[in-house]
């Protein structure tokens, strides 16, 4: 598929549809039925399918990098917590990493998750490992070979518990252990994108970020659901 640039006319596509109920919805709890509901009209999930995004969290990478242009072409990008690989495609594109454009110059995209991913065209996968081991630091520094990166992206989220401070601190950990990575494999003036849950520990990450980049702030894209705690961190301007 060739790559272009996603722009918010996807919108249009899904404003006009009606809502749609789901069907067969025998033996499902209220909350499953509640999430198929929100799935079959969320006008993200459309968009994602009709752009063959592998899911919904790629419009809020799109929507980051189209205000603050932080992936260009043969840039090295890191993505952390990368399954499926939604916003692996979006880096892939942006970066250049599967050559699609031969006249500009060709990226990298690594990817680093517990989980399995498929293949992807344009990207490397560390699937099976876990950011906060120093063997998955040790993987990711013998791929890159002596090379530094331009932006670390993170999308992580642990398996919920369903204790929403446990699970905030869990986050914040796994923030700070890809933190630490960064500091170790970014180059001088890179940028990071991080995504955090709002909690009591949001400001601490924030501040250890603005030891680190001359530039952070708080963003939060219109496909992250307004009732979702959810925030991104954008640092810029790694100091070194
Ligand atoms: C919301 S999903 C990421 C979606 C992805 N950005 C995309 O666009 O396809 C969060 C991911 O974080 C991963 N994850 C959770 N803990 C992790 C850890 N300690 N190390 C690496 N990945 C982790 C999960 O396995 C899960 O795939």
């Amino acid at each position: 598929m060739m790559w272009g640039r996603v722009q918010n006319s996807w919108l249009h596509v899904s404003a006009r549809s009606l809502k749609k109920s789901p069907q067969n919805l025998k033996g499902k709890s209220v909350t499953e039925q509640r999430w198929l509901e929100r799935q079959l009209n969320d006008q993200f999930v459309k968009a994602a399918h009709l752009h063959n995004y592998r899911c919904r969290s790629a419009f809020k990478l799109l929507e980051i990098d189209d205000r603050y242009k932080v992936l260009k072409p043969g840039f090295t990008v890191i993505d952390c917590g990368a399954a499926p690989g939604a916003w692996s495609q979006v880096a892939v594109q942006r970066v250049n990493s599967a050559g699609q454009d031969p006249a500009l110059p060709k990226g990298r995209v690594i990817g680093i998750d517990l989980l399995h991913i498929s293949p992807l065209e344009g990207a490397e996968f560390l699937a099976m490992h876990d950011i906060t081991m120093a063997s998955t630091l040790t993987a990711l520094e013998k791929l890159l070979s002596g090379a530094q990166a331009h932006a670390f992206l993170s999308d992580m989220a642990p398996n919920a518990t369903g204790f929403r401070e446990l699970d905030h601190e869990r986050l914040v950990s796994m923030c700070l252990s890809m933190l630490d990575m960064a500091d170790r494999l970014l180059k001088p003036g890179g940028s990071l994108i991080c995504k955090c849950w709002d909690g009591a520990l949001a400001n601490k990450l924030q501040q250890k970020l603005s030891t680190l980049f001359k530039d952070v702030r708080k963003v939060k894209p219109k496909a992250s659901r307004k009732e979702s705690s959810e925030l991104f961190f954008l640092a810029r301007m790694f100091k070194t």
